[in-house]
């Protein structure tokens, strides 16, 4: 993945060079690249070519990495700290912060474009289709709206699960549906069991988050402790306090592992749900 995206993103020493200095800066050096190892993972279960996976998993990444960008800025959550380093507005300024999200945004599209991805027309137009929906006012996007328009409120359970199915779950269930397009077709009622694998582990990603946010401290995280509660937001820690807010998480993971019992090689999900659970940062 780090190969695959530093050959990707623009030259720094072409014009404008502040802009492509500012898109690496933002992807490479740090991430779990959680997202892309979820759709190579769910490749392995249709035998997906690694090649054509490595194409959908990088397009996420973008988005995601954009969407990071953007989370930090001072009009959404003011972060001066992301992945262990000041954020892409504090290192260049917000402008460049904004159209660095941009930028990566249609990055990723035009490599979901390629033509290598795959041999079939329709199924491609499906990829990109998904990972807008995904991206946009009806996924992640969407849900960071919500997020800012509830700052200071007592969210109920739903509204707050409906939040983190957007703002995050909607990316993490791309990643893994792209990576099973990337290959042979699946059955529906496989493709429904990998969904719901998906929407539970996306959600747990979140509930995890808020817990580190609470608990990690900001060396570990890489990010600013305690930014959640500071900033007044709904998560599943102000609502349910961390020991059940971790409770959901496993609950979640459960469901998430049970999703796969009808999978021959998912040993890759079942440890990236491990881990989605366990993560420390
Ligand atoms: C952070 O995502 C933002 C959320 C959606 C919770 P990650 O925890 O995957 O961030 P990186 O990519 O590893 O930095
Ligand atoms: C992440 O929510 C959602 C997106 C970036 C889309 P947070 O605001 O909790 O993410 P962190 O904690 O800043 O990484
Ligand atoms: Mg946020
Ligand atoms: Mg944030
Ligand atoms: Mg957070």
């Amino acid at each position: 993945m780090e190969t695959a995206l530093e050959r990707l993103l623009p030259n720094p020493e072409h014009a404008p060079q502040t802009l492509h200095a500012a898109m690496r800066y933002s992807v490479l050096e740090g991430g779990k690249r959680v997202r892309p190892l979820l759709a190579f993972a769910a490749g392995e279960l249709v035998n997906a070519d690694p090649a054509r996976v490595e194409i959908a998993a990088c397009a996420v990444e973008l988005i995601h990495a954009y969407s990071l960008v953007h989370d930090d800025l001072p009009c959404m959550d003011n972060d001066v700290l992301r992945r262990g380093k000041p954020t892409c507005h504090v290192q260049f300024d917000q402008a460049t912060a904004l159209l660095v999200g941009d930028s990566l945004q249609s990055l990723a599209f035009e490599l979901l474009a390629s033509p290598s991805l795959t041999d079939s027309p329709a199924r491609q137009l499906e990829m990109i289709k998904l990972l807008a929906v995904a991206s946009g006012s009806r996924g992640m996007a969407g849900g960071q709206a919500f997020d800012l328009a509830s700052v200071g409120q007592a969210l109920t359970l739903p509204e707050l699960e409906f939040m983190h199915i957007h703002k995050t779950g909607a990316l993490i269930r791309a990643s893994v549906l792209l990576g099973a397009h990337c290959g042979d077709t699946l059955d529906e009622t496989a493709l429904t069991q990998l969904d719901r694998y998906a929407k539970c582990v996306g959600l747990a990603f979140q509930v995890v988050d808020d817990v580190l946010d609470a608990e990690a401290p900001t060396a570990t995280l890489g990010k600013t402790a305690g930014k959640d509660a500071a900033d007044n937001k709904p998560t599943y820690v102000s609502l349910l306090g961390v020991t059940r807010a971790r409770e959901m998480a496993h609950e979640l993971h459960h469901d998430a592992l049970a999703a796969l019992d009808g999978f021959k090689q998912s040993q890759h999900l079942r440890e990236l749900a491990d881990f989605i659970l366990q993560r420390q940062f």
